[in-house]
């Protein structure tokens, strides 16, 4: 009849968590709040090189199991991304169960940073789909360990300006480790998704004097990008045929996850995938299908490090140049996963993972687990 019972339900969930390669967390907490109707889930995977740090996705999830998934899945991807910035801190991630047009409310995102200062600072959150920064500023009323807080309110703002910096850097490696020398200069590069990471992006590519090609499904993004820089941007109709643009040297995915898959895969004429979206590759082995057709692929996590970087520094008191310089590295930590990958003979997501799992093992026999 297609009914899930709560046993089903509980041991799928419990199954991944205990016995999985994808569980292992340390900790998930159900957050229930009647008063507001808060159901949220708090997943912290690991806090062995510091407090967990990972945003609060806001969402109307298909099911409360979905719900738990997604928080577990995206925990483990901050823990990894975590390791690679070189935060000091460890993965975590919440989700908000609900659709945030109809349920968000102030007294209910109080509610969600009461549960979050319970947690003493074991867990830090941030903004991700469904949260903004003025959401931020609520929970921090109620909690010390909220970021991606605004400015009049000790945060450091929009995170996609140093993410676009950071995603930028990880392409001048890219090009650095390919053809000998990080400019971009006369290369041909695809932007998929001209959103707040991928305009910014452009800006860089075109400073460095990069022939831009972008698409996006608003055509509104679009036609911004033309109008700012009138013939130095040309625009083709979707991310198909983005893929396929002949001599594309460097494809760019700044919009969705997902975008390296069997179809896109074998089509794309660029010899380099870097980009700003999470998820890129659709399922694992995609990394291996793109090492075989010699396209040299910079790990996502790695590369748009630089919006955690912008939020983690928030526990500092924000300083924009501390950032930067943070960010700038991700151009080094580039170059020395592809150095491993090619030492290991595996593909670079790979070598990314290998590294950031031996930081976290290194970590979690030598820190003790202190919220500050
Ligand atoms: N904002 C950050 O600081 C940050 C940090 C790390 C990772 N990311 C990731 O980078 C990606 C972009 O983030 P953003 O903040 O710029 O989001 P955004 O929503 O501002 O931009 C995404 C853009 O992609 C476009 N888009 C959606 N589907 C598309 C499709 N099928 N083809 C072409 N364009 C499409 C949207 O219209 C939008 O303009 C996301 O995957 C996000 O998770 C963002």
């Amino acid at each position: 009849m297609g009914v899930t019972t709560v046993t089903e339900m509980t041991d799928g969930v419990l199954h991944t968590l205990f016995r999985t390669e994808q569980g292992g967390h340390e900790q998930v907490v159900l957050c229930q709040d009647r008063a507001t109707g808060l159901k949220a889930v708090i997943a912290i995977h690991s806090t062995a090189l510091g407090p967990a740090l990972g945003g609060t996705r806001f969402h109307a999830y298909a099911s409360d199991e979905e719900a738990v998934r997604d928080a577990l899945n995206l925990s483990r991807g901050m823990s990894y991304k975590n390791a690679m910035a070189g935060l000091g801190l460890g993965g975590g991630k919440a989700v908000i169960i609900g659709d945030p047009d109809v349920i968000k409310t102030e007294e209910l995102l109080e509610a969600y940073g009461r549960f979050v200062e319970s947690l003493g600072g074991r867990y830090v959150t941030a903004c991700d789909v469904g949260t903004f920064v003025a959401d931020m500023d609520v929970v921090a009323r109620e909690t010390r360990w909220a970021t991606g807080r605004s400015p009049e309110n000790g945060g450091a703002g929009d995170s996609s300006v140093l993410t676009a910096y950071g995603v930028f850097q990880g392409m001048r490696a890219s090009a650095q480790h390919l053809w000998g020398d990080p400019t971009l200069r006369g290369r041909k590069v695809g932007v998929a998704g001209v959103g707040k990471v991928g305009h910014y992006l452009v800006e860089h590519l075109l400073e460095d004097g990069a022939e831009v090609v972008i698409t996006d499904v608003r055509q509104e993004s679009v036609q911004r990008i033309l109008d700012k820089h009138p013939g130095k941007v040309t625009a083709v109709a979707d991310t198909d045929a983005l893929i396929r643009v002949e001599g594309l040297d460097i494809y760019a995915p700044c919009a969705l996850g997902g975008a390296l898959n069997d179809e896109t895969v074998p089509a794309l004429t660029a010899t380099i995938v870097c980009g700003a979206a999470n998820n890129q590759l659709a399922h694992p082995g995609i990394e291996k299908d793109l090492a075989d057709r010699g396209i040299l692929y910079a790990p996502d996590y790695v590369v748009n490090a630089g919006g955690v970087i912008q939020v983690a520094d928030e526990l500092h008191g924000f300083d924009f140049d501390r950032c930067k310089v943070q960010a700038t590295k991700i151009f080094d930590t580039t170059l020395e996963i592809f150095a491993r990958a090619k030492a290991d003979g595996i593909p670079p997501a790979a070598a990314a993972d290998r590294i950031a799992e031996q930081r976290m093992a290194d970590g979690r026999r030598t820190l003790p687990v202190t919220a500050s």
